[in-house]
């Protein structure tokens, strides 16, 4: 099983879109997926069309070892081969709570444990915060995807992360936490900026950015009020494309983009450089084109 965390302190970047979007696009490849939603804000769940305060059992009673059975806590959705594992606020008393459990970041990955032989995989939506549920979704992980909406203080945000991401590595789990991979969501292939950051994340990050980027989409923030997917509420969308692309370059390891556009080659002309914000910066061992001398790799 791959599991697979969406992670950014920054809120609004397009992590729960992704973590829905992308595990509903494994569903219909056929693969059995489980979407565990680890804010408290349960955007994952309402956007799935339940109500969080329908749920006796959530994820919040696994972590707290009041239930130890993953499949009394496991819903089934309406897209075959998506399964969820609910939040409600009730999570939000976790970060106090298990502040002074010990091996308090273990206990997702022990709550998953089931998991393994009955889903291909696990997509977990993480709160835009890096505190003990973050760190939790961190240890369990094979795979960190970073959403990147394609804005300047967003990228100071990553610079962040990366940094943060790389203390917790040291401290929990120096050899986790390698596969991190960046998407660029929000992008705008019109506007010079949008090109430009991509073309730029693209030079300084290398492989770690998917090919596969999520283009801003106006069916993306509708698709939550009808609680589906965007691949059942609207198929034919860019974003529909996008995400089965992503999900086909997660499982294949490359992109072979579902339309036109996506993965493009940018080649319009850089007005500011931001590799002098990323100087110093530790960046995971994936990240195989950097400019040397400018980024340190490990
Ligand atoms: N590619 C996109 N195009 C347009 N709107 C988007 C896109 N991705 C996300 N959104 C919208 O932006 C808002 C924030 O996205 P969300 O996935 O909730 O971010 P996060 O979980 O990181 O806070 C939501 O209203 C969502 O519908
Ligand atoms: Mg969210």
């Amino acid at each position: 099983m791959r599991t697979i965390a969406m992670v950014n302190q920054k809120g609004g970047c397009g992590k729960t879109t992704t973590a829905i979007n992308t595990a509903a696009a494994f569903a219909t490849q056929g693969q059995r997926v489980l979407l565990v939603d680890l804010d408290p804000q349960a955007h994952a769940t309402i956007g799935l069309g339940y109500d969080p305060d329908a749920f006796d059992r959530t994820v919040y009673d696994l972590l707290s070892g009041a239930e130890n059975s993953l499949h009394a806590v496991v819903t089934h959705t309406q897209t075959e081969g998506l399964d969820l594992l609910p939040c409600n606020v009730l999570l939000a008393s976790a970060e106090l709570e298990l502040g002074a459990v010990p091996g308090k970041e273990l206990l997702l990955g022990r709550g998953l444990a089931d998991a393994r032989q009955d889903y291909d995989f696990c997509v977990i939506d993480c709160p835009p915060s890096l505190g003990i549920l973050t760190l939790n979704a961190l240890v369990a992980s094979t795979d960190i995807i970073v959403p990147v909406q394609v804005h300047y203080y967003a990228l100071e945000g990553l610079k962040r992360l990366l940094e943060t991401i790389r203390v917790i590595r040291d401290r929990f789990h120096p050899y986790s936490m390698e596969n991190i991979s960046l998407l660029l969501t929000f992008v705008e292939e019109r506007r010079t900026f949008s090109r430009q950051i991509q073309q730029q994340m693209r030079e300084i990050f290398g492989d770690l950015v998917f090919d596969t980027v999520i283009h801003r989409d106006v069916r993306l923030p509708e698709s939550p009020s009808a609680g589906e997917s965007i691949l059942t509420y609207a198929p034919r969308s860019r974003a529909a494309a996008d995400y089965r692309a992503l999900a086909r370059e997660i499982t294949d390891g490359e992109a072979k983009p579902d339309e036109q556009c996506a993965g493009s080659v940018i080649r319009r002309g850089i007005q500011k450089h931001l590799v002098n914000l990323f100087d110093g910066v530790w960046i995971p061992k994936g990240a195989r084109t950097y400019r040397p001398g400018i980024i340190e790799s490990t």
